[in-house]
């Protein structure tokens, strides 16, 4: 595997995979890397002949007071499980090569689709991503990118930059990988004290039980995000929110929609969690 940590590198590496006419595909990430990302680089492998792993943790979609500073920077663990998943370039590039200068341009998602939900609790966060993605996608130019359902909203709304922007890369999603207990794997379960672990898997037993119960015909759909709501509460959590949404768009659905997904965000301790389910 290479590893990249100029853009001037990347581009030339980029520019022999061009010539050889092979189709590269884009996995971002912000490394200390789990079972999901590798999911995706093999999903990558399946789609393309080259395979470009990033990893940059950017600041940009960060609030101040999260957790950027603290977030795991486990660099050569990555380089190794990216080099055994047949990863062939990784474009690790540092802040000065990103934002050279104050990032002045933004990519700004509107409101309806950056504002709710997660963006309801992390104003900014969604234009710190799009930002990033859109410089990602320049620098690379990949055919194809992939990024993990488990930020559905991430998904929903790099999938509609790419279609207002015309960007030339096809949009995939890849499974949320989980823990035998049901936990979605992510970079923040490692900031999990041994009691908040066995905590943990409560968020996908709610979110399973929600499903089910809409599976079963209830229609309800605001009793049931507050009964999953409260009883998050009830075992320590603070939630944010549970919300039972629109697959499409990620908007609040009529009683007789379907296409649904349910999405969570809770606080364990200080760690925050996200999770969601397709119905
Ligand atoms: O999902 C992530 O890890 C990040 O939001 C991404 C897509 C790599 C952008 O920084």
């Amino acid at each position: 595997m290479q590893i990249h940590s100029t853009i001037f590198s990347l581009r030339a590496a980029r520019n022999v995979v061009g010539c050889s006419a092979g189709r590269v595909a884009l996995v971002p990430t912000m490394g200390n890397l789990h079972d999901g990302h590798i999911a995706l680089m093999t999903q990558a492998r399946a789609h393309a002949d080259t395979v470009i792993a990033t990893i940059f943790v950017n600041r940009l979609q960060f609030r101040p007071g999260e957790d950027f500073e603290a977030y795991p920077r486990t660099f050569e663990t990555d380089c190794a499980r990216l080099e055994a998943a047949g990863v062939s370039h990784l474009f690790a590039p540092d802040e000065a090569e990103m934002y050279p200068q104050p990032q002045g341009y933004h990519i700004e998602p509107p409101a309806a689709q950056a504002g709710i939900l997660d963006g309801e609790f992390r104003p900014g966060h969604f234009r710190g991503v799009a930002t990033v993605v859109m410089k990602l996608f320049q620098i690379v130019q990949p055919d194809v990118a992939l990024f993990g359902k488990k930020d559905y909203q991430q998904l929903m709304v790099i999938r509609n930059l790419v279609r207002e922007f015309n960007v030339p890369v096809e949009i995939l999603g890849g499974e949320t990988i989980r823990a035998p207990d049901g936990l979605a794997l992510s970079s923040r379960n490692g900031y999990l004290s041994e009691s908040e672990r066995s905590e943990a898997p409560r968020l996908y037993r709610l979110l399973s039980e929600l499903v089910d119960a809409v599976r079963a015909g209830s229609r309800d759909f605001q009793l049931l995000e507050q009964r999953a709501f409260a009883a998050l509460k009830d075992h320590g959590w603070m939630p944010d929110y549970v919300a039972l949404r629109k697959k499409l768009d990620l908007q609040l659905p009529s009683v007789h929609e379907s296409g649904l997904v349910v999405l969570a965000a809770a606080r364990l301790g200080s760690t925050r969690l996200i999770d969601n389910l397709e119905v």
